[in-house]
């Protein structure tokens, strides 16, 4: 997605204030914007389409109020960030309830202007990906815009050109399979088979005749003569999914018949030869198993020509928004109904939880949402309490109470300007208590 310079309407009638707040936007790369009035914002935005408006509170005709009341009427897409003086305070927190975005009391230093303004244009960028579907990179079904998830179509697009082996690793469900399909039907094979073997659920008695086919009367039972995977997917591609589980002897004839090219059904001794492409994957660490002499080292290299290494759903950034919008559309489209939104706190509780497993879990989740819920909206008390709990426990659980206390007090003091009479009224404590904890907390 090329970036594209967004655009900020900064609305006071106080021409200082503008003047530094132009000043640290066009100095942070923004396109600001300035009106003097909410008049005259009003006819700027019937013009100009704006990302944010950053308005004053309190002017002398209309207030930052109606300019809040006529952007949500008219600009679903724009947010709002209000600047007020302190007096004014519980009104604003009052108008936010009502709508706007967020806000900053003045006075306030350039960094804190910025921080606001970063988070609010964040959250709005995260909620277009998610409701833009049109964004979707889509390569037989992937989904994926971040850039590891680019690394990998890059590598799919060039393992496509070649009929080099490849080897798939990556967690549980992160979606090794769609990647080896993806290869092979990229691929001028794809007019012949794709052939996936689950090597975790051949028994070693069957090994042969499942890979290489047998011949009538090989063995009793053998009533008729039959193809094995090899030669299934001759021309093809065979797909050796959970190969860290293969046996000894699965891996011996493996091995063979990656070197040869060829092998014999069971029960005959003509050889034939295959040209097959061979795409392996696995969840475990090969080359751990390697080392701990489970996994044999010549084929270990024999099947690691090119790696795609899918990454983590955790590790994917806006990529799960981006699922998990494509997700509520497809179960929803599947039930014949309008998708359901999934509110803001939710899309939060999405990004912050683990994910350990992986992309499954979260499509999973999402079917079950889909097909339980009732209204409109998906809230963060709609996903299962597991999730919430994980999620509370991974941005709060790992820290002490002196830590979480020394971090508000920073927070507030950072949020006065260091002003230390009106930080220690704001934490309830007296000047001095906040004086002694900050000298044991090597800040005073
Ligand atoms: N990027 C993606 N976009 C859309 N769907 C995906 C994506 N990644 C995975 N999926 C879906 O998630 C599910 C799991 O994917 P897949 O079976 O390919 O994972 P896997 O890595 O092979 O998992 P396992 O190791 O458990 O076998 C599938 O339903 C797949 O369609
Ligand atoms: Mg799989």
């Amino acid at each position: 997605m090329q970036e594209q310079r967004m655009t900020i309407l900064a609305v006071d009638d106080s021409p200082a204030t503008l003047e530094v707040i132009s000043r640290h936007l066009n100095g942070a790369g923004y396109q600001i914007h300035t009106c003097g009035s909410v008049e005259e914002a009003g006819d700027f935005l019937d013009a100009v389409s704006v990302d944010l408006v950053i308005t004053d509170f309190k002017m002398p005709k209309s207030s930052g109020l109606d300019l809040i009341k006529y952007v949500r009427e008219n600009f679903k897409d724009t947010e709002i960030m209000m600047i007020t003086g302190y007096p004014s305070i519980s009104g604003a927190v009052e108008a936010m309830r009502d709508g706007a975005g967020e806000y900053l009391a003045k006075p306030f230093t350039g960094e804190e202007l910025l921080a606001v303004v970063r988070r609010i244009l964040d959250k709005q960028a995260r909620r277009r990906a998610v409701h833009a579907g049109t964004q979707e990179i889509a390569t037989h079904g992937i989904i994926g815009e971040c850039p590891e998830m680019r690394t990998v179509f890059d590598l799919i697009r060039k393992a496509s050109q070649t009929s080099a082996n490849v080897f798939i690793s990556g967690e549980s469900g992160t979606g090794k399979e769609l990647v080896a399909r993806a290869v092979h039907y990229n691929s001028d094979r794809r007019a012949s088979a794709f052939v996936p073997v689950n090597c975790t659920a051949i028994p070693d008695t069957l090994l042969e005749s499942e890979l290489f086919g047998h011949v009538k009367g090989a063995f009793t039972g053998a009533r008729d003569s039959r193809a094995g995977f090899f030669e299934i997917a001759n021309g093809g591609t065979i797909f050796l999914d959970e190969i860290g589980d293969a046996s000894p002897s699965l891996q011996a004839k493996l091995l063979r018949v990656m070197q040869s090219k060829e092998f014999c059904m069971v029960g005959s001794s003509r050889t034939r030869t295959v040209d097959t492409r061979i795409i392996a994957a696995t969840h475990q660490n090969l080359r751990q198993l390697v080392q701990q002499g489970l996994f044999r080292e010549d084929l270990f290299y024999r099947i690691h020509v090119i790696e795609i290494r899918l990454p983590s759903l955790a590790e994917r950034g806006n990529d799960i928004l981006l699922l998990a919008n494509h997700f509520l559309n497809k179960f929803a489209s599947d039930m014949g109904r309008p998708a359901p939104r999934l509110t803001d706190e939710a899309l939060t509780a999405l990004m912050h939880y683990p994910w350990p497993g992986n992309v499954r879990e979260l499509e999973n989740l999402l079917q079950r949402l889909v097909i339980i819920g009732e209204g409109d909206d998906i809230d963060i008390t709609d996903l299962p309490e597991t999730m919430r709990f994980t999620i509370s426990r991974h941005r709060f659980g790992e820290k002490t109470l002196a830590e979480v206390e020394a971090e508000h007090i920073r927070c507030v003091l950072a949020g006065t300007g260091d002003n230390k009479t009106r930080a220690a009224e704001i934490l309830g404590i007296d000047r001095k208590t906040l004086r002694e904890k900050l000298k044991r907390l090597g800040l005073g």
